[in-house]
């Protein structure tokens, strides 16, 4: 079951006007939030980041918290419950006209569906994920998670091309992100993140790896991490709210490191099973 404007109802029923702004020009934004055994892991920091997504494109948020958070446990029920990963979709609404400026008077279209939410397979925990780098060709507003992902799925199916799971993308001669994840580096057994600024999505899951690594005495720097630095590095995680902490074995058909998850890694993603653990525990919100 899908929730569209208001109603829950079987996805092959839902209809979108083709006017719909999302549709004419990806002038939306979304969310993804992973469930565990029912559970929402960090709803309120995924909608704190929707609301500034909406903020930033000037669409009036058309739902509290606590509806969205209402609408979130019905949307895991309808479906089941158990892990799942939940999509929140809004756009501008549907236009009377293709004309570029926002219309008046429209009220944003709402779309949210819940698919089985699938982490990587422990053979890929175990041995770690290819990865391939490229240029990042995208805008310069990551930071908003908008739905016109049109640079995103390009690099993506580039991975695929590759036989790689994701890319980890420069901009002038520094690391980004991943086409659908955050990058951090290890080196000398220091933790690099890039800054969260306009470059990047500030990932839920980069913030949950930086928490854990300050809880544990993990040393991290949160600076600019040079394409030499990421190309030189001891480790490479992936991480985003499907992918949690992955370690990458090779870039560009290399090594990273000895080719194998190293042992920060193993200890961060011993880290984020116990948080996941603890949050699938907590009473129902
Ligand atoms: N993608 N960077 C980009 C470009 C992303 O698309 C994502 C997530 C992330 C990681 O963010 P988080 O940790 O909050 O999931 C970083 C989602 C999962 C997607 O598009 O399906």
């Amino acid at each position: 079951m899908i929730y569209l404007n208001g109603e829950f109802m079987p996805i092959a029923q839902a209809r979108i006007p083709v006017l719909d702004r999302g549709f004419i020009f990806g002038d939306g934004v979304y969310e993804v939030v992973p469930v565990y055994s029912g559970q929402p892991f960090r709803l309120g920091e995924h909608l704190r980041r929707f609301q500034n997504s909406m903020d930033t494109i000037r669409i009036r948020n058309p739902h509290s918290d606590t509806e969205w958070t209402r609408l979130t446990r019905e949307i895991v029920e309808r479906n089941g419950g158990g892990d799942l990963q939940v999509y929140y979709h809004v756009t501008r609404g549907v236009a009377p006209k293709r004309d570029h400026a926002f219309p008046s008077g429209i009220a944003p279209t709402v779309f949210m569906m819940a698919n089985p939410l699938v982490t990587p397979p422990a053979e890929q925990v175990r041995d770690g994920a290819i990865a391939v780098t490229a240029t990042d060709i995208r805008w310069l507003r990551c930071d908003i998670k908008s739905i016109s992902l049109l640079a995103n799925c390009l690099m993506k199916q580039f991975a695929v091309d590759h036989g790689a799971a994701e890319v980890v993308m420069f901009r002038d001669g520094f690391l980004t992100e991943g086409s659908a994840s955050n990058i951090f580096a290890v080196k000398n057994g220091v933790l690099l993140a890039p800054p969260k600024d306009n470059l990047i999505l500030p990932g839920i899951t980069y913030d949950v790896v930086i928490e854990l690594a300050g809880a544990n005495g993990m040393p991290l720097e949160v600076r600019r991490v040079a394409e030499a630095e990421v190309r030189s590095a001891d480790e490479l995680w992936i991480t985003s709210s499907t992918k949690e902490v992955l370690a990458v074995a090779t870039l560009d058909g290399k090594p990273v490191g000895t080719g194998r998850p190293g042992p920060l890694f193993r200890k961060m993603h011993g880290w984020y099973q116990d948080f996941k653990t603890a949050v699938m525990r907590a009473p129902a919100a």
